[in-house]
This record gives structure tokens, sequence and C-alpha cells, in this order.
């Protein structure tokens, strides 16, 4: 069945099952391979992507259930892949192997996009479904720090976030 969707601010139409999930068509259909594969339940966050701005795991949502909202992914955050949370984590050289590392950053951007001066409680609660395997999380919260122009960001140590998911 044809689905126009938005993604990334361009119109495209899929012709695909009405339950394929969002990641699928993403990944699959339109070649955007930003957006991971992790657990496939909603338990990683490795395929967040942004309807409409909130971030959404793309893995448990089917196609036919989007609409007309408005879908980015890692590539549409910023057209040269500058947006503030991107060079935060360059300059703090934040992925390890990487794998989760598209999906840390869009559930970050949601985050920035409601609360611009997050809190660590914020962070932690924000990125809670966001599993690192490298274990990352220090490094990810200093970096959202730093994205959001707070005084964290120009080093002062952030706790060690002791974290038994990875
Ligand atoms: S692949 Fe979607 S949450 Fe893990
Ligand atoms: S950087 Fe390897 S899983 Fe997060």
């Amino acid at each position: 069945m044809p689905y126009t969707l938005s993604v990334n601010g361009r119109t495209t139409t899929v012709d695909v099952p009405a339950d394929m999930p969002l990641l699928w068509v993403l990944r699959d259909v339109l070649d955007l391979k930003g957006t991971k594969f992790g657990c496939g339940m909603a338990q990683c966050g490795a395929c967040t992507v942004h309807l409409d701005g909130e971030a959404t795991r793309a893995c448990v949502t089917p196609v036919g259930s989007v609409g007309s909202a408005r879908i980015t992914t890692i590539e549409g955050l910023s057209p040269e892949g500058t947006h503030a949370l991107q060079r935060a984590w360059m300059n703090n050289d934040v992925p390890q192997c990487g794998y989760c590392q598209a999906g840390q950053i869009m559930s970050a951007a949601a985050l920035l996009a409601r609360t611009p001066k997050p809190t660590d409680a914020d962070i932690d609660t924000a990125m809670a479904g966001n599993i690192c395997r490298c274990g990352t999380y220090t490094r990810i919260r200093k970096a959202i720090h730093e994205a959001a122009g707070t005084r964290q960001a120009e080093g002062i140590a952030l706790p060690v976030i002791t974290d038994a998911r990875s």
C-alpha cells in the first residue's frame, strides 16, 4: 500500500505493508542506514528517530501509523552534520564502537528541544531508554551539557554514571 511520508524535510512515497516497521522503511526502502537495528523490541534505543520532534522507536512503529508526522533521522538532524550535539559528540570523542550513537543523539536532540538546559537528572531520565554496550554514558552526558551551553561543558568533571545496563 502506498504511503506518503515526510522524511528529513522531503516528501516521498513508499509502497509497503502497513505493518512494516518504520525502521525497515528507512533503512531498506529509503536507504537511510544511519538509524540502527538493535533489539527490535523498543528496549535499546538504537532505532530512535523523531516523529514531529518526539523521540520514537522506529523498530516498533508500523509505517501505517505514521500518518503526516514529520520524520527526522540522524541524516536529517542537520544538513552538514553540524548540529550542536554532533559537534559536542566529536569534541568529547563520545562514540566507541558507534553502533548506538545515532539513537543516542536523536534522543538527546529531542531532550534539548524541550529542555534547553537539562540537569543531570533530566538527561538520565531522557536517555534511560538508550543502551550503550560500550558504556559511553559519562561522555554522552558531558556532550549533552556542552551542547546545551551549560557550565558543565567547561571542563568540570562530571560524576561517573554507574549503570549495569552495559
Ligand atoms: S532496535 Fe528499536 S529500541 Fe532496540
Ligand atoms: S558506542 Fe558502542 S554501543 Fe554505544
